[in-house]
């Protein structure tokens, strides 16, 4: 429910947007007031993609850095904004070139496929990006008895090594919010509601994602929710999501894995940053260009592959 408050700011950031030629990008994660203002909202393959395609010169991206930047990556040339700088994704910031750079050095054929949470300078240095959404796929583009260094999501890294039954070198991060999934307590959900099926993303522990019906990317998770027969859910991801699954899913019901499936870098954007981004053209996303030709090269070619 959108406060009144809200609602007058919600009046502003449109007013502004037609003044500024401005484009909103949202993440499914994102407070629902913001999803409900937003030209787009979509899991991190398809802000990338919107941003790419959008015919505006200035692109708000209300979701994390690295979504930011890979904007700035894809559409040189354009203002890209975030509404606060600060909101950053911990797992994407666990890695360092040189643990990159030293994986390369042991082993030089390998190919390194870099999960889309990453920094620039990490995307720079690898040999193609995936999110969620399309990693199955990425991989399978690769050659069969290719090494891979799957970075840096442990959990997603495993979760594509068994399903398609490939040995693929990980890295050890994970997501601290998808982390907030107890077993105990998703066993004791399911006892308690027989029918629900259990969607979850796969940076969830692998213990989690072996007690789902199904395993995806956020968009995979709505897209799946809405085209079921099935009446209730139990969601394994961020809880903004409920925002979209309840609002194309009126007629179901959906019941949180944890009560703590909250990210506050994902939380910290509100409407007022939003507005004065827009109002300012603030804060500017900007990638050097030399990193940002590198990690360019490794996003097209995950545009490419997933294509
Ligand atoms: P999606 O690609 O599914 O939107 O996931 C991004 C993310 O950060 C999940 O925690
Ligand atoms: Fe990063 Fe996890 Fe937040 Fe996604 S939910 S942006 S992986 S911290």
């Amino acid at each position: 429910m959108i406060s009144p408050r809200d609602e007058l700011l919600t009046q502003d950031i449109l007013r502004l947007k037609k003044e500024k030629s401005a484009y909103i990008i949202a993440h499914y994660y994102q407070r629902e007031e913001v999803q409900a203002l937003a030209d787009f909202v979509g899991d991190s393959y398809a802000m990338a993609i919107a941003a790419k395609e959008s015919p505006y010169d200035v692109i708000l991206v209300a979701g994390v850095d690295f979504m930011a930047e890979t904007a700035a990556i894809l559409c040189p040339g354009k203002i890209v904004l975030t509404p606060e700088p600060a909101a950053t994704c911990p797992m994407a910031n666990t890695i360092t070139v040189n643990d990159v750079l030293a994986y390369k050095k042991k082993h030089p054929e390998s190919i390194v496929v870099c999960y889309v949470n990453t920094p620039a300078e990490i995307k720079a240095v690898s040999d193609v990006c995936c999110t969620s959404s399309n990693a199955v796929k990425i991989i399978n583009r690769l050659p069969e008895n290719a090494g891979i260094f799957f970075i840096p999501d442990q959990y997603l890294g495993s979760y594509l090594a068994k399903k398609l039954g490939r040995s693929i070198d990980l890295f050890s991060a994970s997501c601290p919010t998808h982390a907030n999934i107890e077993k105990e307590h998703l066993l004791r959900l399911k006892e308690q509601f027989p029918h629900a099926q259990v969607l979850v993303h796969p940076e969830c522990h692998p213990e989690i994602v072996d007690l789902a019906d199904y395993a995806g990317s956020t968009k995979g998770i709505l897209d799946y929710a809405t085209q079921s027969e099935g009446k209730s859910f139990i969601i394994g991801t961020e809880c903004g999501i409920l925002y979209s699954l309840q609002k194309n899913n009126p007629d179901k019901t959906f019941i949180l894995a944890s009560e703590e499936l909250i990210c506050p870098n994902m939380k910290s954007i509100t409407l007022d940053k939003v507005r004065y981004s827009l109002e300012k053209l603030e804060t500017r996303v900007t990638v050097p260009e030399e990193i940002r030709a590198k990690a360019a090269l490794a996003l097209e070619r995950m545009i490419e592959y997933a294509s």
